[in-house]
């Protein structure tokens, strides 16, 4: 039987599309991400590519990019179809230490598919889904699930939960919020409480901890095993070593504009071995730089930057202005 593996701390980084490329997640990991989570990836597009890379002599993972420094490093998988669900894990499953499944993905373009926080409504289906995952890989299998569609049916992770961990599935993380929440309004930490009192295997809290004491909070409010932080990372990856300091000693260290910035240069030499589009470093860079003095302006001045030398330019201009 496959068995999550040891995590380095007890918070993990989110999936974030656009956000999680692996030169971020490798600055999460050595801040002390316990785990690091790919991007969503649809099954089809696994399934596809794979194909064309093989004839390439090439592998899936030049498609989805990962080093080996990362780990352990989840993979996230989205879909409907599950033998194309199976056929994509069992592709992936290689190199992942994790294969995640999303049942918590808003988008239209992806609940119109049946996929992403669609399929809560889906309970039979999902059951053979993970009923023929779990035996078709030999990875751990986790689950990512919102709460409910609505607010009026906040609590469908429940029997999701139980029908996920029947089949076999190692670990849940619920973004407490509703599909039709979206990011609005506050995550109902309350229910993550309710998913650790209801299930036996490792709950994963998720949804609005922004510093290390709200870290410490979602785990003496809710019991939950693990957090997960997604938007309080962004520009920000040094936040797993403040939340494991903060757990440890009761306290953390700030960090200063300069070691910021040299975080984001950090990032963008990571950058160079992976294929990261510009615009994607670039928002990268706008994510780093706020909370700075004067970040409004370089911002403005990032936004307009063409290439990554005008970037770098750009920033390395605004660090000798504060020296
Ligand atoms: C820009 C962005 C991209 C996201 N992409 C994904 C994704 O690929 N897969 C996923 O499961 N959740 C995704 N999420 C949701 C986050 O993983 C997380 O559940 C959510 O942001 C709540 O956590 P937070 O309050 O710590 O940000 C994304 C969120 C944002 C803001």
């Amino acid at each position: 039987m496959s068995k999550i593996p040891g995590f380095k701390g007890k918070a993990f980084f989110a999936p974030m599309a656009g956000v999680s490329d692996p030169a971020f997640r490798l600055l999460c990991s050595e801040n002390g991400a316990g785990l690091v989570v790919t991007e969503l990836t649809s099954v089809h597009a696994i399934v596809a590519k794979e194909k064309e890379l093989r004839e390439q002599e090439r592998k899936i993972t030049d498609f989805i990019e990962y080093s080996e420094r990362e780990r352990p490093v989840s993979v996230q998988l989205f879909g409907n179809d599950i033998d194309l669900v199976v056929k994509a894990a069992k592709i992936v499953e290689p190199y992942f230490d994790v294969i995640d499944f999303n049942m918590g993905c808003p988008a239209p373009h992806i609940t119109n598919q049946m996929a992403g926080a669609a399929l809560l409504q889906e309970q039979e289906h999902v059951k053979e889904l993970f009923t023929r995952l779990v035996k078709a890989v030999d990875k751990p299998v986790t689950l990512k699930v919102r709460a409910g569609i609505s607010d009026s049916d906040k609590k469908m992770f429940l029997p999701i939960a139980k029908i996920a961990e029947e089949a076999g599935v190692k670990m849940i993380a619920l973004h407490a919020r509703t599909l039709k929440q979206g990011y609005s309004g506050e995550a109902d930490w309350s229910l993550i409480k309710e998913l650790k009192e209801n299930v036996s295997i490792p709950v994963v809290g998720n949804g609005d901890v922004w510093t290390p004491e709200d870290a410490k909070r979602m785990i003496e409010e809710t019991g939950c095993d693990y957090v997960m932080i997604g938007r309080g990372a962004m520009g920000n990856p040094f936040i797993f070593r403040q939340v494991n300091e903060y757990l440890e000693t009761g306290t953390y260290e700030d960090i200063s504009t300069d070691e910021k910035l040299g975080y984001f240069f950090k990032y963008l030499e990571y950058a160079k071995d992976y294929k990261i589009p510009f615009h994607a470093v670039r928002t990268q860079a706008m994510q780093f730089t706020k909370g700075l003095k004067g970040g409004s302006e370089l911002r403005l001045r990032i936004g307009k930057s063409r290439d990554k030398d005008d970037l770098v330019r750009v920033i390395e201009e605004f660090k000798k202005q504060k020296v």
